[in-house]
Order: structure tokens, then sequence, then C-alpha cells
């Protein structure tokens, strides 16, 4: 799909369909609405009028132009009530874009910056939405298909969506929000991918080697592999310890972006289990089916990397994940082994399952030793989360308010949801061992989501620090959001690439 914003009047465009817009109860449509009703003669009007088009966000009306303007067909886009209406509304009417050019077999298509006139939403804001809802809506997992498959999907698509601007300044603006908003779609899609594919293919090395593809000359990035002797020379034997029954030996990665003039600097830590049978502690069937998402925090994190790549905002960033397969062998690490992070806090496993906190204890170890002014860390660590909140919203866990703050006003900007759950301290006595320093289970009693957190704050010291939970929205059976399709979400990418850059603004 080719995407451009052209200066220009929306009625000289030659297209397949053009699209406008209007709000929530509105009956007399004004702006770029206005001006096409005008010139079909009031049809626009009439619909409204007759009650047939109410203009909910995700619903649409179709009108053919019979030859009065260049498009050939009309569609006004519901934008919702306008005192909900938001930055994420466009987001999602670009993915609704999608699916209403699906419906009527389009290919090509015009529009306007939605949401920039009467919606009051800045241009490079409003465009970069509009741009991601539009590639992230018509992302598909194509990989495993077959050929045949491919060919069908191919003669559907869509060819082209050109956005028409009168004004000069908020075409220059439009193009840098659309520019924004296809290099983050790219980065969620590329996580999107990792995540889809199966385990039997995205093992730890592959991980690691997807981590090292970006590590090219002017990316600013580089990346360190640990194999798993160099893992054992540095005493990760927590992480070790996880992946010892599986084939597929670990992997730690360290990816450094740094910019010429850095300002800051964070570390983002993702869970990387490529798969989570449970281990010894052996998943139900139907709890293991989906567990290949089980490295959706490390996809973000590679996904993040490569946004880094274009965006260069002035902070260092570190990127790290241990990847590890949890499987169930004779080598396997067991219920009630003890095992040492690599700050030499002692763990006793209660329950092989609870793998992510084992692995992340030696990654957030390894983080805290590159001196960062802060840490964030991505990880599908429980499913008392998803009992929690749901699958769309991630669960955030940390001291720090200022931190919290940025990270909540990036997750409107973003339209990634994100939740605030508290670290409460007296929770803590339930990670208490009678024979090690820790244990990797909570106290059977509900607050699962908490414990967890609460275990990884062991290891991170004093610095700042936020743990995310996603094991909720990182990935879906059902279409939650018009941008947001069976399977992947490549949650995280876009929310830690605004937070980042709110912290230099
Ligand atoms: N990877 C799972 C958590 C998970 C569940 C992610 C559902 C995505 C969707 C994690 O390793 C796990 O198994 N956690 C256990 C912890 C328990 C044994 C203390 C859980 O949540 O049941
Ligand atoms: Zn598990
Ligand atoms: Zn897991």
């Amino acid at each position: 799909m080719n995407l451009e914003i052209i200066q220009g009047d929306i009625l000289d465009k030659y297209c397949d369909l053009l699209v406008v817009n209007l709000f929530e109860g509105v009956a007399r449509p004004g702006g770029a609405t206005g001006v096409v009703d005008k010139a079909l003669s009031g049809e626009i009007s009439k619909y409204i009028s007759r009650k047939k088009f109410e203009g909910k966000l995700g619903e649409w009306l179709v009108i053919p132009s019979n030859g009065k303007i260049k498009a050939q067909s009309v569609a006004v886009m519901g934008l919702g009530k306008r005192e909900n209406f938001d930055v994420d509304s466009v987001r999602k009417l670009g993915g609704f874009m999608i699916k209403l050019a699906k419906s009527e077999k389009v290919s090509t298509l015009s529009t306007i910056l939605h949401g920039v006139g009467i919606g009051r939403l800045d241009a490079r804001e409003g465009a970069q939405a509009l741009t991601e809802g539009l590639f992230l809506g018509s992302y598909h997992f194509k990989a495993y298909k077959g050929a045949q498959h491919k060919k069908k999907k191919q003669e559907l698509e869509i060819k082209s969506v050109t956005v028409m601007e009168l004004d000069s300044r908020l075409c220059k603006a439009g193009q840098e929000g659309l520019n924004r908003g296809k290099l983050m779609a790219e980065a969620t899609s590329l996580a999107r991918d990792l995540v889809n594919t199966p385990s039997s293919d995205m093992t730890p090395a592959r991980l690691a080697a997807e981590a090292q593809k970006l590590a090219v000359r002017g990316s600013g990035i580089t990346c360190k592999i640990f194999d798993h002797k160099a893992m054992e020379r540095i005493g990760m034997r927590a992480a070790l310890a996880v992946g010892r029954g599986s084939l597929h030996a670990p992997v730690g990665v360290h990816l450094i972006y740094r910019p010429a003039v850095s300002k800051k600097t964070v570390a983002v830590v993702g869970k990387a289990v490529s798969f989570d049978s449970g281990g010894l502690s052996l998943k139900p069937s139907e709890h293991m089916t989906t567990m290949k998402i089980d490295m959706a925090g490390a996809a973000s994190v590679i996904g993040l990397f490569k946004a880094l790549s274009e965006l260069k905002p002035k902070i260092t960033v570190h990127g790290i994940f241990l990847a590890v397969e949890n499987m169930p062998s004779g080598s396997a690490y067991r219920p009630g082994d003890v095992v040492a992070a690599m700050d030499g806090t002692t763990i006793e496993v209660l329950n092989t399952d609870a793998e992510g906190r084992v692995t992340l204890a030696d990654a957030l170890c390894y983080a805290k030793k590159q001196k960062p002014d802060m840490i964030i860390d991505l990880a599908t660590l429980t499913g008392a989360c998803v009992v929690a909140l749901g699958e769309e919203i991630a669960g955030l866990m940390t001291d720090q308010e200022s931190i919290s703050e940025k990270l909540l006003t990036a997750s409107k900007e973003s339209g990634e949801p994100l939740w605030r759950l508290p670290l409460f301290a007296s929770y803590q006595k339930q990670v208490e061992s009678k024979i090690a320093d820790i244990k990797n289970v909570g106290g059977g009693s509900g607050g699962g989501t908490i414990t967890a957190a609460l275990f990884l704050k062991t290891f991170v010291g004093d610095t700042p620090w936020a743990h995310i939970d996603i094991a909720g929205p990182s990935y879906t059976e059902k279409e939650t959001r018009p941008d947001q399709a069976y399977g992947a979400s490549g949650y995280g990418v876009r929310l830690i690439s605004q937070f980042l850059a709110s912290l230099v603004k």
C-alpha cells in the first residue's frame, strides 16, 4: 500500500473511493465533508436527516458520486461523539478504513487529515495515528500460508491511499507524522511477526539473530550476543537453569543504541521464553497452545530498536533479553531446586512454570550493571494479570511516580492500554523462602501479578524501575480493535517509543 500526502483539493483527485468523516449527532456537515456534500447536491445531508447514518466510530456510509466529482464513490466515516474524540479515534478510523476498502472491494482511496480541523488535533499527531491505523489494520501474518492463498490475498490488496490537504503547512506537518507513523507500524509489525512465528522456528538462537540484524552501519546500534558458556561465565545461572531442559541452548542478547548526543540512559528488558511448556510443572494443553508468545517482551525490544535506529532520540538505550525455552526433560530444572542469580541471590523454584521471573532475575541484574537512569521491563509474566485486567490492558507496577505518569500518558497517545497496579510492600513476605533468599511463587491466595513484580523488584536494587506485565494484550484470538487482527499485537513498541520521546522533550 502506497500512502502519500499531496497538497491539493480533495474534489480533484481521481480514485475509487473518497473518504471523509462526521462526528456523531452532527446534522449539517462542515469542513471537507461539507464541501463534498455540496458537490453531491446535499446527498450526504439527506442520508443524515433520514437517520441512515449517525456518525458512530466504526460506522460508514457509501454513496456513489455519479460523475459529480472525480472519485467514483464517497464514504463518510463516523468519528464518534465529539467529547470522546482523541488521537486514538483517528488510529481506529485508519483501521476501519481498511475494512471499508475491503468490503467495497476498492483499491485506490483518497482522504483527508481526519480530526485536524474540527477535531483540533495536531496535524503531525493526527497523520501519524491515521498512518498507524492504516498499516496495522492491513497487517497479516502470511509466512506460513501456501502460495495459492498468497496470490488470492494480493489481488484484494489496497494499492494507494492519498491524503489531500490544501494548507502547505499542514501538509508538511502531516508528512512528518506520516513518516513517523509508517516507521512505528513497521516496527510493530516486526514484533508481531516474531511473536506469530511458531516456536520451532523462533528459537532462542533465532531471536538473537533477529536482534543482531539491526546492528548495521549507520543505525547507531550494536549488539552483543552471549552464548550459554558466556552466560555461565557472567553468572546467569538462574536463566540457564530455566533453559536446561531444552535442546535449544539459551542465548543472551544486549543491544545498545548510542546517539551522538545522549541526555539519558534507559535499559529496556524483555522476557524471552521462546516456548513455555511450564517445564516439569507442565501446563495443561489448553494453556500451552499459545505459549509461543512468551517472548513477546523481547520481540517488542527488537521492534523498539528498529524504531530507534530511525527515530534517533538523544537517549542511550540498552535492550536486554535472555532467550530460553522452558521444557520438561531429564535435564530440566525441578520444583524444589535452588538456583543462584547473577547477584548471588538464591531462588527456590517451587513451580517451574513461574520461569519468567527466574530468567528476568538475571536480565535485571545485568541491566542494573549498565548503570542506567532507569529500567523498564516488558514481560508476558502472569495469567493473573489477564484475570485482573483482561486481554486488552497491560499492568504497570512501579514505585516511581514520574515514570508512571509518563508511561500512562504515552499509553493514551499510543493507543496501547495500561493500568497501574500497586507494588504492595506487605505482599513481599509471600515470596520469602524458608531455605533460600526468595521463592518463585507467591502465597497462592491471589495477587499473583503483584507478587511476581515484587519478586523482580529484589533484583533491581536502587535503580528506578517499572515493570509492565503484557500477558493480556500481547496476543488476541478475537479482533479487539480494527488495527489489531488475530494474533500478536506488538504491544509495547509504540508505548515505549513514545515514552522515550517524552523523556527528552
Ligand atoms: N507465560 C506465563 C504467563 C502467561 C499466561 C502469559 C497467559 C500469557 C498468557 C508464565 O510463565 C506463567 O506460566 N505464569 C504462571 C505463574 C504461576 C505458576 C505462579 C501463571 O500465571 O499461572
Ligand atoms: Zn510459565
Ligand atoms: Zn512464561
